[in-house]
């Protein structure tokens, strides 16, 4: 049976916001573009997607998004300099980028929520399944979630979301999912949703992290969304609407995620993000472990 379904090989990744969270950082510059480590949070995302599969890329952009492209692109002048130096290692650095996928960009014009951001998709993706990364997420690569989510597709149909357990006090900060356990551990039927809500109406601890593979019926449903939360077209209202009416575009499910996620859209956990992947490193990994001990032993 899920031999007759079609293989997903789309990505879409929403990058349109403002990154108000990381000013004055990112007046000039993408949030998108700030470095983990030494590499820009975005390419830790189109690195995910590919590694699961999904080598055809789609931003959605807006204003001042230029960087992105040119991120993703060929940057001869810097290749030829580097050539000439005889910087092999450093040049095949700058060629990864741009050999990584193959990327397609598409502007929101108005910034109108998630929900819209995914509705630009429509023309590009088509009548197929579709995964959605969200930049702020990091996934760890040893913890591949969005393979097993595409897994979990395939067998079911209908679309897949990641959740993740959390404090009860911090679901108020994430869409929620209502679920109902399946014969799978780290699967769950979902039945209902709802974004950002109050802690003590929430349905559940289950937080809606930021993957989803999706059935093309949220095309439809999203253009029928009205405003929600913070007025704006949320995918999280789109999703419950495909719960409630499995016929719409087959049933939902939850991916429980336990792996390690880094949120780099909030600056304390971006430090933290930037602290954790640099001590695993094998170059920077063992001189800076030593540093930050005796930093937190001699200076704390
Ligand atoms: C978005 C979604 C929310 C989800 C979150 C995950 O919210 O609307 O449902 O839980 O991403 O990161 P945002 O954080 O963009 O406000």
């Amino acid at each position: 049976m899920t031999q007759s379904r079609p293989r997903i090989s789309k990505a879409v990744i929403p990058a349109a916001g403002l990154g108000t969270r990381f000013l004055p950082a990112t007046k000039a510059t993408p949030k998108e573009m700030l470095p983990v480590v030494d590499k820009p949070a975005i390419q830790y995302v189109v690195e995910e997607a590919v590694h699961a599969g999904l080598s055809d890329v789609l931003m959605i952009t807006g204003r001042n998004k230029r960087p992105l492209e040119d991120h993703f692109d060929r940057n001869y002048e810097l290749e030829e300099a580097l050539r000439r130096k005889g910087d092999a290692s450093r040049l095949a650095k700058v060629q990864e980028s741009s050999d990584l996928a193959t990327m397609h960009y598409v502007r929101q014009g108005d910034p109108r929520g998630l929900g819209h951001a995914v509705l630009c998709a429509a023309p590009h993706v088509g009548d197929e399944p579709f995964a959605v990364l969200l930049g702020d997420d990091l996934i760890d690569e040893r913890d591949p979630l969005l393979s097993r989510m595409v897994d979990i597709q395939r067998l079911h149909g209908g679309s897949v979301i990641a959740l993740m357990e959390v404090d009860p006090a911090q679901i108020g900060l994430y869409g929620c999912a209502a679920v109902k356990p399946t014969e799978t551990e780290d699967v769950v039927a979902v039945t209902g949703l709802v974004e950002k809500p109050d802690p003590d109406e929430a349905p559940s601890n289950y937080a809606v992290i930021g993957r989803y593979v999706l059935d093309p019926a949220i095309f439809d449903v999203l253009r029928e969304t009205e405003p929600g939360r913070g007025g704006e077209i949320q995918l999280t209202d789109a999703l419950q609407a495909l719960a409630a009416e499995p016929g719409l575009g087959g049933p939902v499910h939850g991916v429980v995620f336990q792996g390690r996620r880094y949120d780099t859209g909030d600056r304390g956990d971006y430090l933290r993000a930037i602290v954790r992947l640099a001590c695993e490193r094998e170059d920077l990994g063992p001189d800076f472990r030593a540093w930050l001990r005796s930093y937190v032993t001699e200076e704390m």
